[in-house]
């Protein structure tokens, strides 16, 4: 394998600069030539390619966001977009790809490689740490500590005007975020679009901290939950018990940027090497993943069949703490 395109694709994660740092130095390490792709398929559809040096990923490894830029592209998900996008790659002799992205990003690499034979390798990058495969995605870490310092600054007015807060933060269709920005925060409960909540329960508990002389109180939730948004959910406990001065903070896009923490430069620099590494050396259709330490690498089939679900544990964990 001589060329290698690299790209980030879906929503963008801190550390995806650290990754693209990663793919671009161990490339030219080996030998490669590395073409940077931008805005993720919609320029992989356009042809909008970039020949990457050494020096083109200086001083980006401590950055948010990404230097490729990313999307969410519509006719990537059609047979004729991935088509479009087979003919750039090989007008542009790119014979190997490296995708930075969620499952929706695992997903188009592996449909583009079961229709055109395009190897790649895919790194996980998400804030949601929802793509089953690996204990952390490049991204989680900064984000939920970015939840977690806005929480502790919550926490300060909370108290000072006797109120409840539900903060809202980000997780589509995974509590992982919430969960443990929740545990970090000392939230009295918190709501994951895994688990049903009953606001009788969540009414019941926060009264009973009322009754405890429990003067502030923090509901964590994450978006999109079945049980509805921060909003919609303040607003029924609104109605069924007027006793708490409420408020609510929706955290949004905030989470996605900032400086990487030094856990998620580290394990996308890590995970960046090994996809340089994995690739020349043949492997292909497969996701890389660190479990338990030890880098895995995840067959497509494999792994995109079950979702993944926050630890049991740490909701029993969080509901032992918010007595
Ligand atoms: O990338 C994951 C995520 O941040 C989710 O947590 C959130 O639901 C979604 O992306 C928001 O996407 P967009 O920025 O496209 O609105």
């Amino acid at each position: 394998m001589k060329r290698i395109g690299v790209f980030t694709s879906g929503g963008d994660a801190p550390g995806m600069n650290a990754a693209i740092r990663a793919v671009v130095r161990a490339g030219i390490y080996y030998d490669k030539e590395i073409i940077g792709i931008y805005r993720g398929y919609e320029g992989m559809i356009e042809g909008d390619f970039v020949p990457m040096d050494v020096r083109s990923v200086s001083n980006i490894l401590q950055r948010g966001g990404t230097i490729l830029k990313s999307a969410r592209s519509t006719e990537f998900k059609t047979p004729e977009g991935r088509a479009k996008a087979y003919e750039q790659l090989k007008k542009h002799n790119i014979d190997g790809l490296i995708g930075i992205g969620g499952d929706g990003s695992f997903t188009g690499m592996h449909h583009l490689y079961k229709e055109h034979g395009i190897p790649y390798v895919c790194l996980p990058g998400t804030i949601d740490n929802d793509i089953p495969g690996t204990d952390y995605t490049i991204g989680f870490d900064t984000a939920t500590n970015t939840a977690v310092e806005a929480i502790d600054k919550i926490r300060d007015t909370a108290l000072s005007h006797n109120r409840l807060f539900f903060i809202e933060v980000m997780g589509r269709d995974s509590g992982y975020i919430a969960i443990n920005a929740g545990i970090a925060g000392g939230a009295v409960s918190v709501i994951i679009p895994e688990e049903q909540t009953s606001i009788d329960e969540l009414v019941k508990k926060l009264n009973e901290g009322g009754k405890h002389n429990k003067s502030s109180s923090l509901v964590i939730v994450a978006e999109g939950g079945k049980s509805g948004s921060a909003m919609e959910i303040a607003q029924k406990v609104k109605e069924k018990s007027s006793y708490f001065d409420t408020k609510v903070t929706i955290l949004g896009h905030l989470q996605r940027g900032g400086a990487p923490t030094y856990f998620d430069r580290v394990l996308a620099s890590k995970m960046g090497v090994a996809a340089v590494e994995s690739l020349d050396e043949g492997k292909t259709d497969v996701m890389i993943g660190i479990v338990n330490n030890k880098m895995v690498y995840n067959k497509f089939e494999e792994i995109m069949t079950q979702p993944k679900y926050v630890h049991k544990d740490d909701l029993r964990i969080a509901k032992i703490l918010s007595i």
